[in-house]
């Protein structure tokens, strides 16, 4: 931990400029899922409470350097306050002396840093600009650390710079569950496309004791043995990285488990007819949904036997039942476990949490990280911008 947190810095009279990520799901105009807001809360209030005055940068969309209004952060500014329980102030184009002109314990939420081009060039000019607005730089925006743009990098590397509560507690939880976990170590990585999770893949094979695959990543991966998956969403074309990521895996002397039963049916549709036969007997005409039943109890076991467990990805096709039996009878057996003391268990990715909530597991989980990207660029063992310039 080469980085400083809130408890290192003296905030007293200072302006702190907090880059934080509100990018949450709206609709008609209203925030559907605030966790994100939630998250930044002790972060915030925790500025204040040591005297400072938190400003707020955050970006919402991708409007590419343009002003978009339909993406503006206003739209978040009802549940922020709702939140806090307390007024913020919306400003367009902050300027050094009207934050300063502002009374002492003001929260302060600036405009969408996207809508100005030299945020996402991490344009030289655009962080001197933020860097003369603050005095100390606080980033609790881990979910927007993969992007070296000027509210996550440049700016970190002009003022004397700490990570809030959100990102200390999201670096804490993935280090404990990869960067230095109690073995043995099980990731469970699903998701349709071993073509976007390659760099995953090929890292944790390195780094678990054990590597499970499902959903539709799990039917390329039987293609590639030569195993017929009839109509399944598989990436044949990817059957020599999956083969050499088996390799890896074998030298590395990481036991990779894919499905030994599966759930099969000719329409992707809820409520479809399905059968479960043995993983190498999917019908010409059928496709894969789901791992089936002696694969969820040959997870079951095998998660009473490890210590941690990294979740990335869901093992079926959960958004439609009974599709998401795999996926919830495993997300319930890790949730008993880590509330039994008994498993370290670390999620995050945007499916992923969709996944774990709907099978009433997630509030079980060790951590539920709020990232999606950044999540799996830090399992690929990649350097996060934001993170390496908080540790100077
Ligand atoms: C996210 O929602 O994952 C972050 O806010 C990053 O957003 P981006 O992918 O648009 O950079």
């Amino acid at each position: 931990m080469g980085w400083k947190t809130l408890d290192d810095m003296d905030l007293a009279g200072k302006i702190v400029l907090t880059r934080v990520d509100i990018n949450v799901p709206v609709k008609d105009g209203t925030v559907t899922d605030a966790t994100r807001i939630e998250r930044i809360v002790p972060t915030i209030r925790d500025i204040l409470a040591k005297g400072g005055k938190p400003v707020l940068l955050a970006h919402f969309g991708r409007p590419k350097g343009r002003v978009v209004p339909e993406m503006s952060l206003r739209v978040t500014l009802p549940t922020l306050e709702e939140k806090l329980g307390r007024k913020v102030a919306f400003v367009e184009t902050p300027s050094r002396a009207a934050l300063e002109a502002l009374p002492p314990e003001t929260v302060v939420l600036v405009e969408n840093t996207r809508f100005a081009p030299g945020e996402e060039q991490n344009a030289p000019e655009m962080a001197d600009f933020l860097a003369a607005l603050g005095d100390i730089y606080c980033n609790d925006a881990f979910s927007a650390a993969h992007r070296a743009h000027a509210s996550t990098e440049g700016v970190a590397r002009r003022l004397p710079s700490c990570a809030g509560r959100l990102m200390q507690a999201e670096l804490t939880a993935l280090e404990k569950a990869l960067g230095n976990p109690v073995r043995p170590v099980a990731a469970v990585v699903g998701g349709a496309k071993v073509s976007t999770k390659i760099d995953l893949l090929g890292n944790l094979v390195e780094k678990v004791d054990h590597l499970v695959i499902g959903g539709g990543m799990a039917n390329t991966f039987l293609a590639a043995q030569g195993i017929d998956v009839g109509k399944s969403l598989a990436e044949h074309e990817m059957a020599a990285t999956a083969r050499e990521i088996l390799t890896k895996a074998e030298t590395a002397g990481c036991a990779v488990h894919l499905p030994k039963d599966i759930v099969v049916a000719r329409a992707f549709a809820a409520g479809a007819a399905h059968d479960t036969v043995p993983a190498d007997q999917c019908p010409a005409d059928a496709m894969i949904l789901d791992a089936g039943p002696d694969t969820v109890a040959a997870l079951i076991d095998l998660f009473a036997t490890c210590k941690t467990l990294i979740w990335n990805g869901p093992l079926g096709a959960f958004e439609i039942e009974p599709f998401d039996a795999a996926t919830n009878a495993a997300a319930e057996a890790a949730a008993r476990l880590t509330a039994e003391g008994k498993l370290v268990s670390v999620a995050g990715g945007g499916d992923t949490v969709a996944a774990l909530n709907k099978a009433g597991a997630a509030d079980r989980f060790t951590y539920i990280s709020t990232a999606g990207g950044a999540f799996l660029e830090w399992m690929e063992g990649k350097t996060l911008p934001g993170v390496a310039a908080l540790e100077g």
